[in-house]
Formats: structure tokens, sequence, C-alpha cells
């Protein structure tokens, strides 16, 4: 796999982490300090969470910590459903350590002894090198019961994911671990207050937890010097293989994504029209809207699209929209948990819709559609159906020449 760091600070990738005496080192520096003071470098370095919400880790972590109960976990999201996404797979193999440490550090400030790293059954050979960390770590006494001879335990065990896209939404993935299916909850209560066997729990992604031991070690200031006060640190991005240097890459916040396309990725083997950025629930950018913004969270979203989790999957010239939002529903409505109904029928009915439109059999009712997408939006308890019409409604915004034979005006 093609990895790449072109930030200026190698937070993600440096090897400042990749030996069991590193780790003890990190980790008795964490141990002899007051908890709050780790909490609040945590905070004041402004991460936010790498999963695709954005939310604020130290904020996370402090709200946890708050809950007065003896029993709470630290659960690594390492579904990494995404189209095109594969930077959480290079650190579970690449830098394991930090990934490990990273829960660590929050179990020891939220007053949690036990982790599970839920991690898709597709990635075996993360869970191999992930599983050798442990037992490495267990040995070391650098975890498990007594933590390097003080009274701090901390446990970790792997739950392997069996495929479904569904599972990366935390209150999915927590009824997976538990055994129960994979369906959506309602929220409040959040995981922080209500989680894993109604315990406090805090979620986080793979590359959240993999950047604590950097900011730990250098400082807030190192991490959120890079970018800005709302989109701080690096990042990794995926690029796919329409990409001349295709790979993960650790690129700073704020880089301009013309230089991304074009400096980083060396552009493209052949015509691409769209950039579908941040998994299926992500914008899809025409290349010349895409150019003109920078890797920041808040700026993808206020041009109405979504940076997620990073990863960039290009839409050739050649290959129709009208497929691609096909593929859309269909990915939603396969993939769809089938708890909230306009999730469930919504991603379907679409489905059928453009079913018939490529197959000839009818054209796309474009009033039906329009209602159909902002019933999904509003209606859908979760992002898996509730976001797709955010890449739908971008390409009927930007593509709509390449539906100009396919659309019903009236119905
Ligand atoms: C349908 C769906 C799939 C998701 N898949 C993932 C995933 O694969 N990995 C992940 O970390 N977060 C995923 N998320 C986001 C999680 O629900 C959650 O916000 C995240 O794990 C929190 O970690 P963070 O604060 O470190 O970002 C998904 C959300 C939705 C709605």
């Amino acid at each position: 796999m093609y990895s790449k760091s072109f930030a200026t600070k190698t937070i993600l990738m440096g090897d400042d982490l990749s030996s069991i005496d590193q780790f003890k080192e990190l980790v008795s520096n964490v141990l002899k300090k007051d908890k709050k003071e780790t909490l609040k470098t945590v905070t004041e370095s402004n991460l936010c969470g790498r999963g695709g919400a954005g939310f604020p880790t130290g904020m996370k972590w402090n709200l946890c910590s708050q809950q007065k109960v003896e029993k709470k976990y630290v659960v690594c999201n390492a579904d990494e459903g995404d189209s095109g996404a594969y930077s959480d797979r290079y650190l579970l193999e690449e830098q394991p350590l930090k990934v490990i440490f990273g829960m660590l550090v929050c179990a020891y400030i939220i007053g949690s002894d036990e982790g599970v790293l839920y991690i898709r059954g597709e990635y075996p050979k993360s869970i191999e090198i992930i599983n050798g960390a442990i037992n490495e770590l267990k040995k070391a006494n650098l975890l498990g019961k007594n933590i390097l001879g003080t009274n701090f335990s901390c446990d970790m065990t792997i739950c392997i994911g069996q495929g479904a896209y569904i599972c990366g939404e935390e209150s999915a993935l927590i009824a997976s671990i538990e055994g129960r299916r994979a369906e959506v909850d309602v929220r409040p209560p959040f995981p922080v207050v209500e989680g894993l066997y109604k315990k406090p729990t805090v979620v986080n992604n793979v590359e959240t937890l993999a950047a604590i031991p950097c900011i730990l070690k250098f400082g807030a200031k190192t991490f959120s010097s890079v970018g800005n006060a709302k989109s701080a640190g690096t990042k990794l991005v995926c690029l796919d293989s329409l990409f001349k240097k295709p790979g993960v890459y650790e690129i700073d916040m704020g880089t301009p994504m013309k230089k991304i396309i074009n400096e980083i990725g060396e552009g493209f083997v052949q015509p691409v029209k769209a950039l579908q950025v941040g998994g299926p629930l992500g914008g899809v950018i025409p290349i010349k809207e895409v150019e003109k913004l920078n890797l920041d969270f808040q700026e993808f979203t206020k041009a109405g699209f979504m940076l997620g989790h990073g990863s960039v999957v290009s839409i050739p010239e050649s290959f129709s929209m009208v497929k691609y939002i096909h593929h859309l529903f269909k990915f939603s409505s396969d993939e769809s948990c089938g708890k909230c109904f306009p999730g469930r029928l919504g991603s379907y009915r679409g489905k059928e819709m453009f079913d018939q439109a490529l197959n000839k059999s009818n054209k796309i009712p474009i009033k039906l559609l329009n209602e159909l997408l902002v019933t999904m939006k509003k209606g859908c308890l979760c992002a898996l159906c509730g976001a797709i019409p955010v890449p739908i409604s971008n390409i009927l915004k930007y593509f709509t020449h390449e539906f100009k034979d396919d659309i019903n005006q009236s119905a």
C-alpha cells in the first residue's frame, strides 16, 4: 500500500511510537500526571473526531469522565466501511501502538478498565497485528492488571465485524458488540452516558485515537498550530486508483485541495469529472468546485459537501450520473438497518425510480424525488439514509445536463 506524509509534522505516520519501550515511557509519564492535566492537553489540542461527525474529543472524554458509575468502556471504531477509505487499516497495521495507546489514555482519564476494538472482518491482517500488540503489551505489564505497578488496570479485546456498513454507526456498533441485531438507537442518551451494556462509553475512531500520543508527547500546541481551531492537526487522506499516485497521505488541515489533487496525487490517469469525498454519504463535488476548497471540515460543510473520514473516490468523465445515483440508492437500501421507515422504504423507492430510468420504463418523477430526499434528510434515524440525499442533491445540482432525457418535470 502506498503511503506518505506531506504534513509539516508527522503526527500519524511518524515512527515516534514503534517499540514497547517507547510505549512504556509514554504510559509511565501519563500515569505520573494528574488526569485533569492530560484531559486539558487533549481538549486544548482542538482534536475533533475523525470518524465523520467531528465531535471534539476532549469534550467527549470529559463528559464520560463525569459519569459517576464504576464500570465504563472505551471502544475503538475500526469498522472503516467508507468506499475508498483505508487509512484506519494503515494505522492498525503500521501504527498499532498509537491506536492502543490512545485507548489506554482515554480509559485512564474516564475511569475505565476495559477497551474493545471493533475491527472489520475484511481486515484479517489488522486483527492479527492488533492481537499481537495486545499480547506483547500484556506481557510487559502495559495492559492488564495493575499497569506498571499502579492501581490502574485495563484490558483490551477485539470484536470482529461481519461486513455491514451500519455497524460503523456507534449505536449499531454497540448493539453488534453486545450480540444484538445491529440497529441504530434513538439518541439521547448518548454513549458517553449510556453505551456498551448500558454503561458510559467513549466511542472513538482509529485515527482520532492514533493522534493522542503525539499530542501528549509534543504538547497541544504542536497539534493545534496546524490548520485552524475547528479543523486542527493533520488528516489522513486516501486517494483512489484513478490518481496517478494513489495512496494514503498525511496532510496538514487547511491544505488546498488543488494541491492535494494535482501535486500530491499528481492528477488523474483518465478524465475525471467529480470526486466523492467522505464515503457514500459525503458530497459529490465537481472538479472545478473541489479545487476552490481547502482540506477543512467546516469549509466542506459550508459549501454543501462533507469531508467525513477523508476518502476520495474519483468519478470518471465517462461514468453516467444516473447510474451513480442509482448506485447510491441501492447502497443505502442494501445497507439500511431497517429500523426507521424513511430509511428502509425511502432508499428502496429511490432505487426503484432509478431502476426504471435505467431500463427506460419510466422517467424520473423529479418533484417526487425531491420530496423523497427532504423526507429522508429530515426523518431518518441516522446519517446512513439521512445523509445520502447530500451526494444525490449535489449531482442533481451540478450535473443537470446528464438527466435531461430521463426526467419527468410534471411528476
Ligand atoms: C452509517 C454510519 C457509518 C459510520 N461508520 C463509521 C466507521 O466506519 N468508523 C468510524 O470511526 N465512525 C463511523 N461512523 C461515525 C460513528 O457513528 C461515530 O461518530 C464515530 O465513531 C465517533 O468517533 P470520533 O469522535 O473519533 O469520530 C459512522 C456513522 C454512520 C452514520
